[in-house]
């Protein structure tokens, strides 16, 4: 796949008096990268790109991103187009499969997502195993983790049965996710039906309980499918190279995706829409000073940052941003809810999109500065928002998982680094050592 976007054009590089010639290669979004593959052996040299800010650790189809340009598609198509038109099945579909399915192929993919809903019921007593309180993403990541030994086929032929394998992780992360919450509050389980669409099914799964009904609302479901949509891949993110480096190693599906749903956990990736609702309760409950915050994000010698603002590829708007804004407008009119966490939200991003600090370092609001407030409106506890981000990105990991294991440039994914240790020195016996002077 790659071969065909390798330009004629060089670049030279030049260390002391050798100059060494480096092939270009453009992308078909016209992306362009220095292949430094043989950069090592020619020269004995290595990048150092700490952070990865400037490496290109793979060619991938899937995901086209313009961080400039606030630009993300999915195979092509427009994640806006996407949000607007399709259910998150459609997109789950599109992204492990690579187009977007007919009206045959929706329904056969829907039947296996209800098909493989159910967990099996030796699982389920792996809940009572953690204690009170645990981090849902620990639970899920465990019992993702877990589902290899209930399905350990596929360490023996990863990519027979590929398909089925990724709707069957599909359907059953999301019933492992609202049997965790079902369980965190010691509620009975509320088990999957056949006849609920996947978002349906998932906030049946979290909300009925014996003694009230969930009445199903179409307004939710639509929300809930809309911001999964949103969140279903974003190219080679934290998570997602997690997924494909641990991949890399030849290790099955489930165990990639468990590492990548770790990954995610981290406050400065998936688990800041939870940190923004957060830190937006403590203005509200402070008095709703948000100027204060504002003050405090700006202030050097302040670790604080305005968590929802900033994103390492997004030099502008994300536009997912833009349109879950727009969700969370909707949904929050449509059922009639006043949040004043959303008062505080839009106010700090209209001072905050004026203000110099923000400017110049190109922060803007990121997915996740509404996310949370869409979550609230519709039931889902704080602590549960990353699983909800992990239920999006899944079919965006399965995806890269699967182009990793077929990439014909595939290779162990193993970094350099430049050592900076104590240099080469004789080994010292135990009665011999003076301690930390030495
Ligand atoms: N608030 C205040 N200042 C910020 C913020 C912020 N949210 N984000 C970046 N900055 C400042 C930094 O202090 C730095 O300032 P300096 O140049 O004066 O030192 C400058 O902007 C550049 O910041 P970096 O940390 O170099 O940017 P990087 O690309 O490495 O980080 C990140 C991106 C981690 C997302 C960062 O913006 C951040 O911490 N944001 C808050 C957490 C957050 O919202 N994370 C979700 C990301 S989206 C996602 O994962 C789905």
């Amino acid at each position: 796949m790659l071969d065909q976007y390798i330009q004629d054009k060089i670049a030279e590089l030049k260390i002391e008096d050798t100059v060494y010639k480096l092939p270009i290669i453009i992308g078909s979004e016209g992306e362009r990268a220095i292949d430094i593959r043989a950069l090592r052996s020619q020269s004995g040299h290595i990048t150092f790109d700490s952070g990865f800010m400037n490496t290109g650790s793979c060619s991938s189809d899937i995901t086209f991103l313009d961080g400039e340009k606030g630009i993300l598609s999915y195979r092509g198509y427009p994640v806006e187009d996407l949000a607007k038109h399709c259910t998150f099945a459609e997109v789950a579909y599109l992204l492990v499969h690579g187009s977007l399915p007919t009206i045959e192929e929706l329904k056969h993919f829907s039947e296996l997502l209800g098909r493989f809903a159910l967990i099996h019921e030796d699982m389920i007593h792996f809940f009572d195993g953690f204690p009170a309180g645990a981090p849902p993403m620990a639970i899920l990541s465990s019992m993702v983790n877990s589902l290899m030994t209930f399905y350990p086929e596929m360490t023996e032929n990863p990519l027979e049965n590929i398909d089925e394998n990724a709707a069957r992780l599909i359907s059953k992360v999301r019933t492992i996710a609202a049997f965790s919450f079902k369980k965190s509050i010691g509620h009975p389980l509320v088990y999957p039906r056949h006849d609920l669409s996947y978002c349906a099914n998932f906030l049946n799964m979290m909300f009925d309980s014996p003694v009230k009904p969930y009445e199903i609302n179409n307004i939710v479901v639509k929300a809930l499918n809309k911001v999964l949509i949103l969140h279903a891949d974003h190219e080679q993110n934290c998570s997602t190279s997690t997924v494909r480096l641990v991949g890399s190693a030849r290790v099955n599906l489930y165990a990639s995706i468990s590492a990548g749903i770790s990954a995610l956990w981290g406050p400065l990736h998936g688990g800041a829409n939870q940190a923004v609702v957060e830190m937006l309760e403590e203005i509200y409950n402070g008095g709703g000073d948000y100027k204060k915050f504002i003050a405090r994000a700006k202030d050097s010698d302040d670790p604080f940052r305005l968590v929802g603002f900033g994103h390492r590829v997004y030099k502008t708007y994300d536009p997912r941003s833009q349109v879950i804004k727009g969700i969370c407008d909707e949904m929050l009119d449509a059922l009639k809810v006043n949040d004043p966490l959303l008062d505080i939200a839009k106010e700090i991003e209209e001072v905050a999109l004026k203000d110099g600090y923000f400017i110049d370092r190109h922060l803007y609001p990121n997915v996740d500065f509404y996310s949370g407030i869409i979550y609230r409106a519709i039931g889902i506890p704080t602590n549960m928002f990353t699983v909800m981000f992990a239920l999006g990105r899944l079919p965006g990991w399965i995806s890269h998982w699967k182009e990793m294991w077929v990439d014909p440039n595939w290779r162990i994914g193993r970094p350099r680094q430049v050592y900076v240790g104590p240099k080469r020195r004789p080994f010292v016996p135990i009665h011999e050592r003076k301690g930390d002077e030495e």
